[in-house]
């Protein structure tokens, strides 16, 4: 497995506190299965702050990865990022400022809880005309968009890839959270499946339980499409597949 949303870096962000964390969430997620974890920490910085902190990450990840290495570890971190849209999101992508996963086209992006979809809508698109594509955290979490699921159908069909924390599905994050990414996976509507983890005790990188769910509930096939196959191509930079095909 593949996890493309993980606050595993140490002290940068509400995620790990410390390379000790770090090292725990690294062997849990390897334990369970996981091969690959892109590391994306928050990102809330500004036009004058986002480049030194761009680079920061970029060597904190370099850093983690020869500790994992020095204690066995074979599982491989990629860089990346959880953009906080702003009204200067658009500006920091245009002058590269952003870390996309995996270096790819792709960027994760997310948004306050009770910010109306209507906002998170015309934000996506500025995204989009951009040439990114959006790989959109946790819509199942957007208090707008647990009312009104046809902003997904929208999002789907104009290609932004919709990524469901693991914590929503098992039902951690509270029932309106999992009403709706149940509802998701009903519809064929899930791209990705990620940990978002922040801790090794709490909100954890194990994801060897709700692979087991996945594939109980919605069956082998998408279950490798949401937490392997799709995530594996993100990060080759090529086109995901739904569970009908290719798109
Ligand atoms: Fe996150």
């Amino acid at each position: 497995m593949i996890d493309l949303h993980c606050h595993i870096l140490p002290g940068v962000d509400d995620g790990s506190r410390s390379s000790r964390v770090s090292l725990a969430m690294a062997a849990m997620a390897e334990d369970s299965g996981v091969t690959d974890i892109a590391a994306t920490p928050h990102f809330q910085y500004d036009l004058q702050d986002a480049a030194g902190a761009k680079q920061r990450m970029a060597e904190l990840t370099e850093t983690l990865q020869a500790r994992l290495k020095a204690d066995g570890l074979s599982l491989r971190l990629h860089v990346g990022a959880e953009i906080l849209c702003t009204p200067q999101t658009p500006e920091l992508l245009r002058r590269g400022l952003l870390p996309t996963v995996g270096g790819s086209r792709y960027l994760l992006v997310e948004f306050m809880f009770d910010t109306p979809a209507e906002e998170i809508d015309d934000m996506l698109l500025r995204l989009e005309a951009e040439g990114v594509r959006v790989l959109l955290a946790h819509p199942e979490r957007y208090h707008d968009v647990q009312e009104q699921l046809e902003y997904l159908v929208r999002w789907f069909r104009r290609g932004v890839i919709l990524q469901c924390n693991k914590g929503s599905i098992l039902g951690s994050l509270g029932h309106r959270s999992q009403r709706t990414a149940h509802w998701m996976l009903d519809h064929g509507l899930a791209h990705v499946v990620a940990s978002d983890a922040h801790t090794e005790r709490v909100r954890t990188p194990h994801m060897a339980e709700v692979k087991a769910f996945l594939e109980e509930s919605w069956g082998e096939e998408y279950a490798d499409v949401l937490l392997t196959r799709n995530p594996a191509r993100i990060l080759q930079d090529r086109a995901v597949v739904s569970p009908d095909g290719e798109w």
